[in-house]
């Protein structure tokens, strides 16, 4: 296809310019809102110029040259790698999972407000968040009246095209144009007190337009690029990855035979990473078919299991594929166009709509206390892993509510069920499953010190379980209040004696 075919308006065609000459359009200390979800869709080319342009401002005496970043999700070396190594970013919203932006959000050198995804485009609106400068947004083509084709993920770019003063606009050739179709990008939402119900009652539906809507004097620059998505492989499943899949898929079944679910599930949500991988390949080798998925991202399970079959629909706001998947995915993308719908992230993780479809959220935690709390964002309390990303927008609001992590980390030094956690992310009225390799504890209609025993009896590893039992008896005898009975030192010290031997 000829870069006239991609860029149809003559108008935006002829802002043609480098990426360092967009670059040099972004004032200092602008709030930037770019394109980018897990990986996917984000811009390549102008954010790496933005960054040697602020190193070189460093290195002239302007040591605060920073700018304000806010995206969908996590994006790529590319673009918070490359500008939290130039030091670039002041204000960093609402996920990360770069290992430079952690380190210097840990070290107190940047700053984080790590939000609930579906919070995002509200919170913009509402202007809660400061104001939107300038948009980065990679897309796949721009049509003759300025409306623009969306890549690989969604996320809040149409939130950014609304709001910011200016747009710079990504095209990248590597997109496959025909990704044109496969989003549904949804204009009625109103500001309280005007807001309406969304109409979506299937995960199918299509309730929007299929481009984004651009206003073309408020583009400044285009960009052309040719570059993948950051399409890293997944790991094989491990043999705990493979166990918690396997107590997932019974639980599941034993639901179906008691009649709480129909015998295709509800909707599925599958959080991030190699576990939720794991967990597809479970579902895909399992006995359900005809599921659906409302979730926010497709990673290469569910790409499986639409191919297999098990999987009738998938909608979700990005892709975050392996190179092998992203290939296969672009080889047969009229068959994945019939069964994808990607949105934007406010309606991918909408309560209304979770709530509504009764989704089955299963997300990984890093650590569940013996009550069912759950930290999905602190190591010891203290240091960001990643951030909330949308755990919080299924599990309050899902059917059921899935946690789940191995029993152990580090060699079996820290065990992930402990007495308090060290962090809140998911209250134990959020919290109706966990899941480790060991076993599986259901949680729902159950008291505290029901629930307690169960978490440790089932998954709790063996290594830990006594020490656990213990402390849950001598906080029950301590009759400080016998609701959740805790000894809070003690409880503190659980987690500070393992950062005393180092293990974190
Ligand atoms: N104490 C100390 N370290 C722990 C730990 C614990 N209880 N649990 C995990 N870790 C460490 C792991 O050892 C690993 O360390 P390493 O990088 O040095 O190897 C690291 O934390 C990440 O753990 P990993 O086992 O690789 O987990 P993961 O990739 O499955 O990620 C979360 C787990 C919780 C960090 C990740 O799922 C997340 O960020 N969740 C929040 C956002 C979310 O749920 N998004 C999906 C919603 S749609």
């Amino acid at each position: 296809m000829s870069l006239a075919e991609r860029i149809q308006n003559a108008a935006l065609h002829a802002k043609i310019m480098s990426a360092a000459q967009a670059a040099q359009l972004i004032p200092v200390g602008a709030n930037v809102g770019m394109s980018g979800f897990t990986g996917a869709g984000y811009p390549k080319a102008v954010p790496q110029a933005l960054a040697q342009r602020l190193s070189a401002l460093h290195k002239a005496g302007d040591t605060h040259a920073r700018i304000g970043l806010w995206t969908g999700a996590s994006t790529a070396p590319e673009l918070d790698g490359a500008l939290a190594r130039a030091d670039g970013i002041e204000m960093r919203l609402p996920y990360q999972s770069d290992p430079t932006c952690r380190q210097l959000i840990n070290a107190g050198q940047m700053l984080y407000t790590d939000m609930h995804l579906s919070h995002v485009a509200q919170a913009a609106w509402f202007g809660f968040l400061g104001h939107l400068d300038v948009a980065v947004v990679e897309v796949v083509g721009i049509l003759p009246d300025g409306q623009l084709i969306p890549s690989t993920s969604v996320g809040n770019n149409k939130t950014w095209l609304d709001q910011a003063d200016k747009i710079i606009l990504e095209v990248n050739l590597r997109q496959n144009p025909a990704l044109a179709g496969m989003h549904d990008i949804y204009y009625g939402t109103q500001l309280p007190p005007h807001r309406q119900p969304i109409p979506l009652v299937k995960t199918s539906d299509r309730i929007g337009h299929p481009y984004l809507k651009c206003d073309p004097s408020k583009v400044i620059a285009v960009v052309i690029t040719d570059q993948p998505d950051r399409n890293l492989p997944f790991d094989a499943p491990s043999d705990v990855s493979t166990r918690i899949a396997a107590h997932l898929v019974d639980f599941l079944q034993h639901e179906v035979k008691a009649g709480r679910l129909p015998p295709e599930l509800l909707p599925l949500q599958s959080g991030v990473g190699n576990m939720a991988n794991a967990v597809l390949a479970g579902l895909n080798q399992g006995p359900f078919d005809s599921m659906t998925a409302y979730t926010e991202v497709l990673q290469d399970g569910m790409l499986e299991m639409l191919r297999s079959g098990k999987l009738a629909f998938a909608s979700a706001t990005a892709l975050s594929l392996s190179p092998e998947a992203a290939s296969e995915f672009n080889g047969n993308i009229d068959f994945y166009r019939q069964r994808i719908v990607l949105r934007p992230q406010e309606i991918s993780n909408h309560p209304e709509l979770v709530r509504r479809l009764g989704v089955i959220a299963m997300n990984a935690m890093i650590e569940a206390d013996i009550y069912g709390n759950v930290n999905s964002t602190h190591i010891m309390g203290s240091g960001i892993m990643n951030g909330i990303g949308g755990s919080g927008d299924f599990a309050r609001n899902a059917y059921l509510s899935f946690f789940m992590s191995p029993s152990v980390v580090k060699d079996g030094k820290i065990s992930c069920i402990v007495p308090m956690v060290s962090h809140h992310d998911h209250t134990e009225h959020d919290v109706q499953v966990i899941v480790t390799e060991q076993g599986l504890a259901d949680l729902r209609g159950l008291a505290p010190s029901q629930r307690a025993k169960l978490i440790v009896e089932r998954c709790a590893h063996p290594s830990f379980r006594p020490q656990l039992l213990d402390y849950m008896e001598r906080a029950q005898r301590s009759g400080a209040g016998l609701h959740t009975p805790h000894l809070l030192d003690e409880a503190l010290s659980w987690h500070s004696r393992c950062l005393k031997t180092g293990h974190m």
